[in-house]
């Protein structure tokens, strides 16, 4: 077990019914946190870094961190650049030894995201690295009762398969009405959509904006055959909260609230992981 590439789990996640998580982390107690639940749920799992990060001067070192935790839990554990903005993005985390890497190309015109996402899968599979795209757009969340009324950036399955056939992507974003984010108004998915497009192609399925659905909603996901889910917000917004609720206390100090930062990882990721079905997985 260790550091791997995902695309092996994520089928067998596909085939046996659950989903694995992609957990994005910003700094090292929601990492330890995270690799906490990993390590206590058995569970494979994807560590991930948003594509602002990847630009840091540090962006070495939190990566060498997040590969050297990875390789040392017992579970299979993918450590990804999520939502890559440029090939640049992505090369620089190929270079840094990221097992996964994510061009979302989902705001050009296709022919354009064809193109660049191409240059990622020529860049990374000769060296085994996955790559995830995203065809149709997942918005933000604060937007979401003007888009998802009209549909906006839902993946047309038409362009699904000649986009596969295309790229040769390793996996596949798609959007039927999640969002990143904080939801304004209830999240509604159009699983009909999704079940088609699962129908159409063999190559494993991601969700975005994981944040924000009831656990039914996450559960019949999983049933349609969500075999990955992305989560950030929700993750986020508990740790800040314990954090703030440890620091009103009078003994609090760096220590304690950073271990309740930590605690709160553990705590919702370990959640996530049961809930997605992925907990004990580890061997699958
Ligand atoms: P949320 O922040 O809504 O959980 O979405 C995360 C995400 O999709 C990252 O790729």
């Amino acid at each position: 077990m260790s550091l791997v590439r995902i695309k092996d789990h994520l089928e067998a996640a596909r085939a046996g019914g659950y989903a694995i998580p992609l957990i994005d982390v910003f700094e090292m107690q929601g990492a330890r946190g995270t690799f906490d639940a990993i390590a206590e749920k058995q569970a494979p799992a994807i560590v991930a870094v948003y594509a602002h990060l990847i630009d840091l001067p540090d962006a070495e070192a939190f990566a060498a961190y997040l590969k050297m935790m990875a390789e040392r839990v017992a579970a299979p554990v993918s450590v990804m650049l999520d939502h890559g903005e440029n090939v640049e993005q992505c090369l620089k985390a190929i270079s840094l030894g990221f097992t996964d890497v994510m061009y979302d190309g989902s705001k050009l015109p296709i022919a354009e995201n064809v193109s660049k996402t191409l240059e990622v899968v020529a860049a990374a599979r000769p060296l085994g690295i996955g790559v995830e795209a995203e065809l149709g757009h997942v918005g933000n969340a604060a937007d979401y009762a003007d888009f998802a009324a009209k549909r906006q950036g839902f993946t047309d399955p038409e362009s699904v398969v000649p986009f596969l056939e295309a790229t040769g992507v390793d996996y596949l974003a798609v959007a039927f009405g999640t969002a990143h984010g904080v939801f304004k108004g209830d999240p509604q998915l159009d699983l009909e959509l999704f079940k088609h497009i699962a129908s159409l192609v063999d190559v494993p399925l991601v969700m975005h904006g994981g944040s924000g659905l009831t656990d039914e909603q996450f559960t019949a996901a999983i049933a349609a055959g969500v075999a990955k889910i992305n989560v950030a917000t929700n993750l986020v917004i508990g740790a800040s909260k314990a954090m703030k609720k440890e620091a009103a206390g009078d003994a609090a100090n760096l220590f304690t609230i950073s271990t309740a930062a930590r605690k709160a990882y553990k705590d919702g990721v370990g959640g996530v992981l049961e809930l997605f079905g992925s907990a004990g997985k580890a061997a699958a």
